[in-house]
């Protein structure tokens, strides 16, 4: 199939090409470079031996986006363009409803007037809101509780989407909600590379571990779970990528949704332990507050997508641990400083 993944030079994105390109499909990437770097995909041809196409631009730009429909025959997209940062959304609610919104309208509209018929959405686990069990299935009421508009904004995408495709029958789509994704590829090469200081909690980790941050910063311990850190359920992004790859040989038309994790969670002090024991490294931490927004445990029932997508994960957090530590000592300043 010849895909356009949107969003491609991401750090989801990067890995995903990777994916693809090693199935054998042909890979066009949109993306604004505004989170990302070109390097990304220049080593993502280098692993895989394969070219990319990489049409630059903004998403929301509906002329550029439909003239990139005309040019090409797109059998299908992958959907990862937009901003992700939670705590940035709340500070600026209307870059992001613009950003995440137009992106996907503008999208939708070129997908429809070409009669491209296939979406991979990425969604996310922010949708469930407040979890009313550490377990959650794909039937988990969704939107009571969300606290940012970073996670409106994807459960806004899942209506419109929904809207859509009721509105066009033959569109077929794959809502996936992703649940905490780490790690990097095995070589090292391609990774996560936050901008400033990251958010999340394993690039922090990897970045004390390699000196560049002095400690952790716990965010506390007095949560209802085995040691009183929080829960997390992580995903290694190679297993979530080739999520992407299952999701696409879906043809029939209409709307699914599937949960994309392992089951099983991870403390925040499990996490520091795993990745001191593959680093060697030692990770300071201190204990503060509980963040603002954080849930106690956030574990993914993902069973829906073994079954109907025949996807399962292959890979431990220790080996996500392994992987991520690969890249951050190979390149310690991510991409280089142009972004
Ligand atoms: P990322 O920031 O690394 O990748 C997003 C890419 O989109 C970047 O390359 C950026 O340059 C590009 N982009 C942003 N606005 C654009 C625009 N207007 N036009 C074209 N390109 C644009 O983020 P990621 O971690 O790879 O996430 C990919 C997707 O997965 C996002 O939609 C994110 O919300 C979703 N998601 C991520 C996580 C996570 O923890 N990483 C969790 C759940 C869902
Ligand atoms: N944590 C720390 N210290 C840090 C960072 C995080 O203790 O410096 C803790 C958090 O309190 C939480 C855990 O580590 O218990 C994981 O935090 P992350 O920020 O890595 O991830 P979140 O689960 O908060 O957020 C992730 C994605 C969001 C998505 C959300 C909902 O980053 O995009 O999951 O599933 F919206």
């Amino acid at each position: 199939m010849r895909v356009l993944l949107t969003g491609g030079a991401g750090y989801i994105g990067s890995h995903t090409a990777v994916v693809l390109l090693e199935e054998g499909h042909d890979v066009a990437v949109l993306d604004d470079l505004s989170n990302s770097h070109v390097e990304a995909l220049n080593r993502v041809e280098q692993l895989t031996g394969k070219s990319i196409d990489f049409l630059e631009g903004d998403l929301a730009d509906a002329q550029l986006v439909q003239r990139y429909f005309d040019e090409n025959n797109f059998d299908a997209v992958i959907h990862l363009a937009g901003l992700k940062a939670v705590g940035e959304s709340v500070e600026q609610p209307t870059r992001y409803y613009q950003t995440n919104l137009s992106t996907t309208l503008t999208l939708l509209d070129a997908m429809r007037k070409s009669d491209v018929q296939r979406l991979v959405f990425s969604s996310s686990a922010t949708v469930y809101g407040d979890p009313q069990s550490p377990l959650i299935s794909e039937e988990h009421p969704v939107g009571a509780g969300i606290q940012n508009p970073y996670g409106w904004s994807k459960l806004m995408n899942e209506q419109i989407i929904r809207d859509t495709a009721r509105a066009w029958p033959e569109l077929s789509v794959v809502n996936l909600r992703y649940f905490n994704p780490v790690g990097a590829h095995s070589s090292g090469r391609i990774g996560e590379d936050p901008s400033g200081i990251p958010n999340n909690l394993m690039p922090f980790i990897s970045q004390v571990a390699v000196g560049k941050r002095l400690q952790l910063a716990v965010f506390g311990q007095d949560y209802d779970t085995r040691d009183g850190t929080g829960v997390r359920d992580y995903i290694h992004v190679m297993d979530l990528a080739e999520g992407h790859v299952a999701a696409l040989a879906k043809t029939t038309p209409g709307v699914e949704t599937y949960n994309l994790g392992t089951g099983t969670g991870t403390s925040v002090l499990e996490a520091v332990q795993t990745f001191e024991h593959v680093s060697g490294k030692q990770i300071p931490y201190e204990v503060k507050a509980r963040r603002e927004g954080d849930l106690a445990t956030v574990i993914a029932d993902s069973h829906r997508a073994g079954e109907k997508l025949g996807w399962q994960t292959s890979r431990t957090f220790e080996d996500a641990c392994r992987d991520a530590w690969k890249w951050q000592v190979q390149n310690p300043d991510g991409y280089g400083p142009s972004r």
